[in-house]
Order: C-alpha cells, then sequence, then structure tokens
C-alpha cells in the first residue's frame, strides 16, 4: 500500500512537471502576442505597413495589418515601400529577425527604433505577425534613385529649408 502510495505520489509530481513547462509557455505565448499587437500599435509599425491605416485613423481589420503597401517613399535613397511583414516574418526565423532587426534599412524605415528595442520586445513583435499569418502581396521591390517608378509613391524630401541649410541636406 505504501509503495502504491510512493508510485502514486511520483506519478503525479512527474505530471506536474511535465504539464507546467507545456502550460507556462502558452500563457507565456498568449502575453508575448499582446505585446507585439500592443508595439505594432504604439510602435508605428501600421501607420506604414498597413494599407489606409494613417487615413484611416487606425480604423483597419486587423486582418490586414502589416500586408504592406504599395505606395512608395521617393528621396535621395530611391523609392522604398513598406514591406509586406506578415510574408517577410513567415520565411524567418526569430534568430534571423533579431539580428536582421538590429541592421540599418532604407529611409523612411525607422530601423534604429528598431535597434533600440529589447529582444523580448522585438521576439513579441515576431510572435504577433506569425501568429496573424501570411496574407497579402509583397510590396514592390525598391526602386533605385533617378529610376523609373511605375507605382504612385509620396515625395519625402524637406522644402522651404532656410538658406543656410539647404546643402547640408
Ligand atoms: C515611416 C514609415 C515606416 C514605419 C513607421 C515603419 N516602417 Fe518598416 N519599413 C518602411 C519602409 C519604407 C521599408 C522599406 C525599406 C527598404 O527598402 O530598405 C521598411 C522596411 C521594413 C522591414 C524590412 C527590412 C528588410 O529586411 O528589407 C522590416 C522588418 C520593417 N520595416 C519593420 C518595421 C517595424 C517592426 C516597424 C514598427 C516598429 C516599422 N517597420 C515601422 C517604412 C516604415
Amino acid at each position: 500500500m505504501q509503495a502504491f502510495a510512493l508510485a502514486l505520489a511520483v506519478l503525479s509530481s512527474l505530471s506536474i512537471i511535465s504539464l507546467t513547462p507545456a502550460s507556462a509557455a502558452s500563457g507565456n505565448d498568449a502575453l508575448l502576442i499582446e505585446r507585439g499587437k500592443y508595439l505594432a500599435q504604439v510602435a508605428g509599425c501600421n501607420d506604414c505597413h498597413t494599407p489606409g491605416y494613417m487615413q484611416n485613423e487606425g480604423k483597419v481589420p486587423e486582418n490586414l495589418w502589416l500586408t504592406g503597401a504599395d505606395v512608395g517613399f521617393q528621396g535621395p535613397w530611391g523609392t522604398s515601400y513598406p514591406v509586406n511583414l506578415r510574408l517577410y516574418m513567415d520565411k524567418m526565423s526569430e534568430a534571423q529577425w533579431i539580428a536582421r532587426a538590429r541592421q540599418p534599412m532604407r529611409p523612411p524605415m525607422p530601423w534604429f527604433n528598431l535597434r533600440e528595442m529589447s529582444d523580448k520586445d522585438l521576439l513579441a513583435l515576431y510572435r504577433y505577425i506569425r501568429f496573424l499569418g501570411p496574407a497579402g502581396d509583397p510590396a514592390p521591390v525598391a526602386v533605385a534613385p533617378g529610376q523609373p517608378v511605375a507605382t504612385p509613391y509620396v515625395e519625402f524630401v524637406p522644402k522651404n529649408l532656410p538658406l543656410g541649410k539647404q546643402a547640408s541636406r
């Protein structure tokens, strides 16, 4: 009887051990996904990477979030397009993302803001975008300066600068 009780105790402690990490991980995952959604909203990722987000004051269905934009941003760097992050993350591992997020990107992508994000926040963004899943079409490929541009674009060049500042821009 004692042996039976001991066996039961061992079994139940084993099942606790095997259950705990799994349930902790899924709780943690849900928190990370929630955090990622929050970051996509407050760190401005939707502003450029979600079609119509700025024009509609953020009222865009979540299933369209971060699917990229086909209106370019033109400046001395050429013409760049906010990539479709739903397709982008789908092809990338967490480690690749964390490394890529800290490297320069073309303007007006505020890559230096990503550079300052903690690994945990970068991971949260990644998990959220993977949670949304792949959707939409790839954004147009960036166009080099001076090359013809086939899509609509926004000219991102400061105008009407005071004389002394023009040469330095
Ligand atoms: C002001 C507009 C703007 C905002 C805000 C913005 N992006 Fe971007 N993003 C762009 C543009 C434009 C590109 C394309 C840059 C290029 O061609 O190198 C880009 C590119 C990227 C890329 C792809 C880089 C690559 O490997 O080619 C990632 C990833 C990305 N953005 C993530 C984010 C995240 C995450 C946020 C929010 C924290 C964000 N972006 C906010 C405009 C923006």
